[in-house]
């Protein structure tokens, strides 16, 4: 009768513990509780092969029916907290809402215009060269055919460094020498990089700017050569047809030099006010490479054509993005940046 007692009372607590559970941890543990091997409920069983048969026979049935009992009640409690654990109306997806805005980086132009230079170039087969932005005298100038003391040495307005004999970079043809010391023709460069030079900005000059130094050598390479890869390049670029005119000019490392043109992108060549009516825009240097290049370089004289290039990243970028001032790009304003 005690024992009877005792399995009811049990029963009892269990079951209303269960219904009054919150969570599933806490009707696991109350699961181990009453049910678990170590729990009271488990002891009196065990303890039933001590009773007498009269014992036995009605605190056997009263045991197994509390639980049993135990057992539904924590499978309807289990069923009930999974089924409140979803809830539907508050995991409900909008998908008309419109989305916030996440910050995420932006690319200076400047960058774009780099990776996509340097893409169509190596789809020609163009490998991609580099040099240091603290350069020698002997590269800067000597390597280029501008001889100590001559006037082409102030040509580009150089940073001079106080070390003896180095400067800041002036222009990306400080690379040529460089390369083709460690290479031999044929071959075709480009090599893109940081220049400096020592002069007031204003909406088309920075201190600091990109270039790209293109550089074709071989046994016959000539000036159709350069207008016709240019061509190919500028109509790549500016997704458009686009013709190239070389005008003669002078620089130290090339001959013949050219100031090199392409037809205004606005107007294809007719005049307009983009070209001023010219049809024609600006865009740097280029020419075939001096012999004298080619003996700094260790090449024999005469053995060797190239022609070679050096354009502004920025002024293509200000082109392809219709955009007016160059000191925008490295401003580090970032309203401006965050417009790419
Ligand atoms: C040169 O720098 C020659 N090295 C180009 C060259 C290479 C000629 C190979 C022949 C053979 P230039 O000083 O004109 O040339 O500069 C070339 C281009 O660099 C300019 O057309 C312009 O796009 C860009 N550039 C030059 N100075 C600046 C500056 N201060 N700010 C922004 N862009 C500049």
């Amino acid at each position: 009768m005690e024992t009877e007692q005792k399995i009811k009372e049990i029963k009892d607590k269990a079951v209303a513990s269960i219904e009054a559970s919150k969570n599933s941890d806490e009707l696991f543990n109350l699961e181990k509780e009453f049910s678990g091997r170590k729990s009271e409920f488990n002891n009196i069983l065990k303890g039933l092969k001590d009773m007498t048969e009269e014992e036995r026979r009605k605190v056997g049935p009263a045991a197994n029916s509390a639980k049993n009992e135990i057992a539904a009640a924590i499978e309807k409690k289990r069923q009930e907290l999974l089924a409140s654990s979803f809830d539907f109306e508050a995991e409900k997806i909008d998908v008309t809402i419109p989305g916030t805005k996440k910050d995420v980086g932006h690319l200076n132009p400047i960058s774009i215009v780099q990776k996509e230079i340097v893409d169509i170039f190596t789809s020609m087969g163009f490998e991609i060269a580099d040099g240091p932005e603290i350069e020698t005298d002997f590269y800067n100038f000597d390597s280029l055919n501008i001889p100590k003391d001559h006037p082409a040495r102030d040509m580009t307005d150089t940073f001079f460094l106080k070390e003896k004999g180095l400067a800041l970079r002036s222009q990306t043809s400080a690379v040529q020498a460089r390369y083709m010391q460690k290479h031999k023709p044929p071959f075709r460069i480009i090599a893109p990089g940081k220049c400096f030079r020592n002069e007031a900005t204003d909406t088309t000059h920075e201190h600091t700017f990109y270039q790209f130094e293109a550089l074709v050598v071989g046994e016959d390479v000539n000036v159709g050569n350069l207008k016709h890869i240019a061509e190919v390049f500028f109509s790549e670029f500016f997704k458009k047809e686009v013709h190239v005119r070389l005008r003669p000019s002078y620089f130290p490392f090339v001959e013949p030099g050219f100031e090199f043109d392409i037809s205004c992108l606005v107007c294809g060549g007719n005049g307009c006010s983009a070209c001023r009516g010219g049809g024609w825009l600006e865009l740097g240097g280029a020419g075939m490479v001096n012999q004298n290049v080619f003996t700094a370089a260790g090449y024999p004289r005469n053995k060797y054509q190239g022609f070679a290039w050096g354009f502004g990243f920025e002024r293509l970028a200000m082109m392809k993005y219709k955009i007016d001032d160059v000191r925008l790009f490295h401003g580090g304003d970032l309203r401006f940046i965050e417009q790419f």
